[in-house]
């Protein structure tokens, strides 16, 4: 069993239209809706291949409900909070240049006695769970140190994280040292404080988070693909080119896949190649959170690991 976290979910709209217009009315020429937050994500991604999944966080209102309704048809099991406040819808934008926009929600307050109920619901929810994937952003009132909190939990009871949030909530939860953590190269660049060009500052910035502690990181760099670095190797496996409809949440795409590696037990170099396929087959199609596997399959067949 996999625990997913999902510390803001959301309702993510996807509208396609012709252009975007700021300043006008904007007809969309159609409209999907699906339940998101990029630990939600991972929970859908991970049901597609079959995987166990429990997802937490925290859900409120209709569209609260609504997303509980959907991943629990799934078979996700849902083990969530409820809120005071509605959970929020997010936008994106698809226009036919290719242009993406995306409007996010803040998201509902979260009151101290939320947190707390959350935060002790966690401890039990983790008892019978190998992995734990926290993923995404945190609603106000949580505060940055959620992420530590929830590392702290996780590893006394010697359970192993992927982290991937960003801002000050990926630093803070770096800090109290993940398994995994997978920062593409704007979050990464974050941590580090200064920007990473070449690869050579990425693989520095990353080989600090290995000397702090974390077990794996995984760098993804957009269509480039993505760095792995783990205590004894580096590795590099190039994207292969694909023809993109929708490149958000192909990070969560990855994680799931990183997740269930390291569920198998599978080596350093399987684990890159599929993140690497999985994540490129999520980028052809205009839903996030779903995976076309036989693509993915095809794609892993092909892309190779690199040693650095
Ligand atoms: N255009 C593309 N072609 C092929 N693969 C892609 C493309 N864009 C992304 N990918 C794959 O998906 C991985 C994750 O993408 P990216 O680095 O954009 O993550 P991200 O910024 O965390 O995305 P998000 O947070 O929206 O999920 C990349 O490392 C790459 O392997
Ligand atoms: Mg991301």
């Amino acid at each position: 069993m996999i625990l997913t976290v999902t510390l803001n979910p959301a309702v993510d709209k996807t509208y396609r239209t012709g252009q975007l217009l700021s300043g006008h009315i904007n007809r969309v020429s159609s409209m999907m809706s699906l339940p998101g937050g990029k630990g939600i994500n991972v929970s859908r991604i991970l049901r597609q291949y079959g995987q166990p999944v429990r997802a937490t966080g925290f859900l409120g209102g209709y569209t609260g409900k609504w997303i509980e309704e959907k991943i629990g048809a799934m078979g996700v099991e849902c083990a969530f909070v409820k809120t005071q406040g509605d959970t929020r819808c997010s936008m994106n934008i698809v226009a036919d240049n290719g242009y993406v926009t995306e409007i996010l929600e803040p998201g509902p307050q979260i009151f101290p006695e939320e947190k707390a109920r959350f935060l002790e619901g966690f401890e039990a929810l983790l008892q019978d769970c190998e992995l734990v994937v926290i993923s995404g952003s945190a609603a106000p009132g949580l505060g940055s140190e959620i992420y530590p909190e929830l590392i702290g939990i996780a590893a006394a009871q010697g359970k192993r994280v992927i982290l991937d949030a960003s801002g000050e909530g990926l630093r803070a939860g770096v800090a109290a040292v993940p398994y995994l953590v997978k920062p593409n190269r704007r979050e990464l660049e974050y941590i580090a404080g200064h920007s990473c060009r070449g690869q050579d500052q990425i693989l520095e910035a990353a080989q600090r988070l290995l000397e702090a502690g974390v077990a794996y990181v995984a760098v993804s760099a957009g269509d480039k693909g993505i760095y792995l670095l783990g205590k004894q190797r580096r590795l590099f496996a190039r994207a292969p080119r694909i023809k993109v409809v929708n490149t958000v949440g192909c990070g969560d795409s990855a994680c799931a896949s990183l997740a269930m590696s390291l569920l198998r037990g599978e080596p350093m170099e399987e684990m890159l190649r599929r993140a690497v396929a999985v994540s490129a087959a999520h980028a052809t199609t205009l839903e996030s959170g779903s995976i076309p596997i036989e693509l993915a399959e095809q794609l892993y067949q092909q892309i190779q690991a690199e040693v650095l």
